[in-house]
């Protein structure tokens, strides 16, 4: 490629993030009316179907009245595997993505991203298909004061063109793209999420001290949204003192919703699992106006799979992801019996096969719901 080309794909680039601004239609599903939610299934790689088949299990269980009824309908969806990927050449093959559409909501474990290659990551392209925008991580850890909730933006910033960067002779440049649209839904999600919650303070995290453009738009609007909501207190942080901050007790107790553009919502979250016991604890809700998809946030543990230690997979990210998942469909009742019996169940999982297996840990599980 040439620069003449170059700027040619750019203007191409360019031509699609506008059309993908035209067609953000923020049509709201209506959890509390719908007549009958579905809910998709997808068990991905790795330790995917392990840890899925649990979760499944536990779904069935507490909603068990709803699917009996058809308020509630549980749909299996098969081939989001990465050798179904690779053979057909699509992050997400047609026959998936069809069923994936059908579905209200959906439950996923973990798929495996190559790296480099030309496969673009299941989960960016779902993300972007379903135009799934808020990714909600909780982080607690009750005992040391920690109660926070990450708002990720998650269709833009430097992945919506992560696969589709440009290569010069000896240079190579990759895009992050932040619109006023994208930014303000975040932020409209994050806001609501605090004023609904009892929350009173949200930090905004970029590092507009450098990517003065992107970052220096993602800030100015969540300002702006801030405006509406006078209860709330407002403080920006650049995302490489925050990541010291998370570590500092004394300091830490203060964050409670953490608002942030892509890229550094990825990294931040796993630092925060991390301190909440290992990215294996914790769940994710990515949510849209009209779909929501829930998932672990770690990937699909290859070396586990390799060690054949994949039964001491720890269920409790997909778990935690069902927990939101069922908030989200107004299952309060259900996600809360979830919350409860995870806490009081005696088993732990670890990767070391020095506690409970998987499957022993939901068996305990299912005694106390
Ligand atoms: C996450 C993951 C994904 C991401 C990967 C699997 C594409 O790390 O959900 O945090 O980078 O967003
Ligand atoms: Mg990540």
């Amino acid at each position: 490629m040439d620069i003449q080309q170059a700027c040619q794909a750019f203007e191409q680039l360019l031509l699609e993030q506008q059309a993908r601004i035209e067609g953000m239609d923020g049509t709201k599903t209506d959890f509390a009316t719908k007549a009958q939610v579905t809910i998709g299934i997808v068990d991905g790689d790795g330790i995917g179907p392990i840890i899925t088949s649990q979760a499944t299990r536990v779904l069935e269980k507490l909603l068990a009245p709803q699917i009996q009824s058809g308020a509630v309908k549980i749909s299996m969806i098969q081939g989001l595997t990465i050798e179904n990927r690779l053979a057909k050449n699509k992050p997400i093959p047609d026959d998936v993505m069809a069923a994936l559409l059908q579905c209200d909501v959906i439950l996923k474990g973990p798929t495996t991203t190559p790296h480099g290659g030309a496969l673009e990551s299941a989960n960016v392209a779902m993300r972007r298909a379903l135009d799934l925008y808020a990714n909600c991580r909780p982080v607690c850890v009750p005992e040391a004061g920690i109660d926070w909730m990450f708002f990720r933006e998650n269709t833009e910033g430097e992945y919506v063109l992560g696969s589709r960067g440009i290569e010069l002779p000896g240079m190579a440049v990759d895009f992050k793209v932040t619109t006023d649209l994208g930014t303000r839904r975040i932020a409209r999600a994050a806001f609501e999420y605090a004023k609904n919650n009892g929350k009173t303070h949200v930090s905004i995290v970029t590092k507009a001290n450098i990517l003065k453009k992107t970052d220096g738009k993602f800030t100015a609007i969540c300002h702006q949204v801030a405006q509406d909501y006078p209860g709330i207190t407002v403080e920006d942080y650049y995302i490489d003192i925050m990541t010291a901050d998370l570590l500092k007790p004394g300091l830490r107790e203060k964050f409670q919703v953490i608002l942030l553009p892509n890229l550094y919502g990825d990294i931040l979250t796993d630092e925060a699992a991390q301190i909440q016991g290992g990215v294996g604890t914790a769940g994710s809700a990515n949510i849209g106006d009209r779909y929501a998809m829930f998932e672990a946030i770690h990937g699909s543990a290859p070396r586990m799979i390799q060690r054949g230690m994949g039964e001491y997979a720890d269920p409790r990210s997909i778990l935690t992801a069902a927990v939101l998942l069922l908030r989200h469909i107004c299952r309060a009742q259900e996600a809360r019996r979830l919350e409860e019996a995870m806490a009081s169940c005696p088993l732990t999982v670890r990767s070391d096969g020095s506690a409970a297996t998987c499957k022993e840990y939901a068996d305990a599980l299912l005694t106390l719901l």
